[in-house]
């Protein structure tokens, strides 16, 4: 299994994605020209090689999860009022929101007509557990900008929260891949579970790298979340745990509209160092990627689907980006 991603890249070339007007369409080809980790697509690939082998079969379908993912990209920038996304200019800063808004949407709907590819016996299971997918991410992303004006919340509403915004689609991702490979139910829920695990475990990753990953690399503004309140995990336990010095300082900073971002962003990470909450987040997501691998063990599947798959999560562990 080397070589998906080069494989899912000259298939994204190969897809039509042109017409008019043209701001409309530059804005899909930009965000697709400007790369990304693949992860969701390739998902789907590993999942279908759990029982089949000529993955090259499925790799217009597969990419109906990356145009998908695109599409909530873009409203994903606006809504965070993000300025970089892949280490370029967001949709809606190199053109405007009305752009990034259509686009994004056209989007959506050419990751329907991807989807069409889904062999007939299976399209409208497909469809329908796709459709509970996409519905729950924007349960998901909403619940994440109404905790920015909550004050407190609780740890299991914000693994709720992340279990929405991100991990149904990893889980979807790898369940799409074993109904274009003919799994029956009782495979596919697993394999859904596999995906959500490691996808919770995926987004608390992202929430750490917004605070510690090196600028550059990370292709995405640092210190977003913290300039916008968001309630990660990082925060959460930060609140919870702080004393009562450190606690008067966050509030301080929570509730100071308008403060200097970069001060903001100084003070607060200091007290997440203060109080050790890289290690404390590092253990968490070992525990959902662990309990990823030890579902993934248990699958009933090809052992060479299966190593596969697993390596290609250990790499995700350890991403810089
Ligand atoms: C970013 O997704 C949005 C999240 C769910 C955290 P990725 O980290 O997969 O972004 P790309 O596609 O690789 O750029
Ligand atoms: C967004 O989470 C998840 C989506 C559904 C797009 P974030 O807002 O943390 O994603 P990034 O960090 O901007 O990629
Ligand atoms: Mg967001
Ligand atoms: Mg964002
Ligand atoms: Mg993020």
């Amino acid at each position: 299994m080397t070589g998906l991603k080069e494989k899912l890249e000259t298939t994204i070339q190969s897809l039509t994605l042109d017409g008019q007007p043209e701001n409309l369409y530059n804005p899909i080809r930009y965000i697709l020209s400007l790369g990304g980790k693949r992860l969701r697509p390739i998902l789907v690939l590993l999942g279908y090689n759990l029982i089949k082998d000529d993955y090259e079969s499925i790799l217009r379908p597969a990419l109906s999860i990356e145009l998908f993912h695109n599409f909530t990209l873009i409203h994903d920038d606006i809504m965070d009022e993000a300025p970089l996304r892949r280490g370029q200019s967001t949709v809606h800063e190199k053109w405007n929101q009305t752009v990034a808004i259509l686009s994004g949407d056209t989007m959506m709907v050419k990751a329907y007509d991807l989807m069409l590819d889904t062999p007939k016996d299976r399209l409208v299971e497909a469809l329908q557990k796709f459709n509970k997918c996409a519905v729950e991410v924007c349960e998901g992303q909403q619940l994440d900008m109404n905790f920015e004006e909550y004050e407190t919340v609780t740890e299991a509403q914000y693994l709720e929260m992340i279990r929405l915004k991100t991990a149904v689609l990893l889980g979807y991702s790898l369940e799409y891949g074993g109904i274009l490979a003919g799994m029956d139910e009782p495979q596919l829920r697993k394999l859904n579970s596999i995906g959500q695990q490691a996808g919770i475990g995926f987004q608390l990753m992202d929430d750490l790298l917004d605070v510690y990953a090196d600028g550059a690399t990370f292709g995405k503004q640092v210190g977003g979340d913290i300039a916008s309140n968001k309630k990660t995990y990082l925060m959460l336990k930060a609140l919870e745990l702080a004393n009562p010095s450190q606690k008067k300082e966050l509030d301080r900073w929570l509730y100071s509209p308008d403060s200097d971002t970069n001060e903001k962003f100084a003070a607060i990470r200091t007290i997440y160092s203060e109080i050790g909450i890289f290690e404390l987040m590092q253990t968490k997501m070992n525990a959902y990627y662990d309990k990823a691998f030890s579902l993934l063990e248990a699958l009933e599947v090809r052992e060479e689907g299966k190593e596969a798959l697993k390596k290609f999560l250990q790499k995700l562990m350890r991403r810089k980006k």
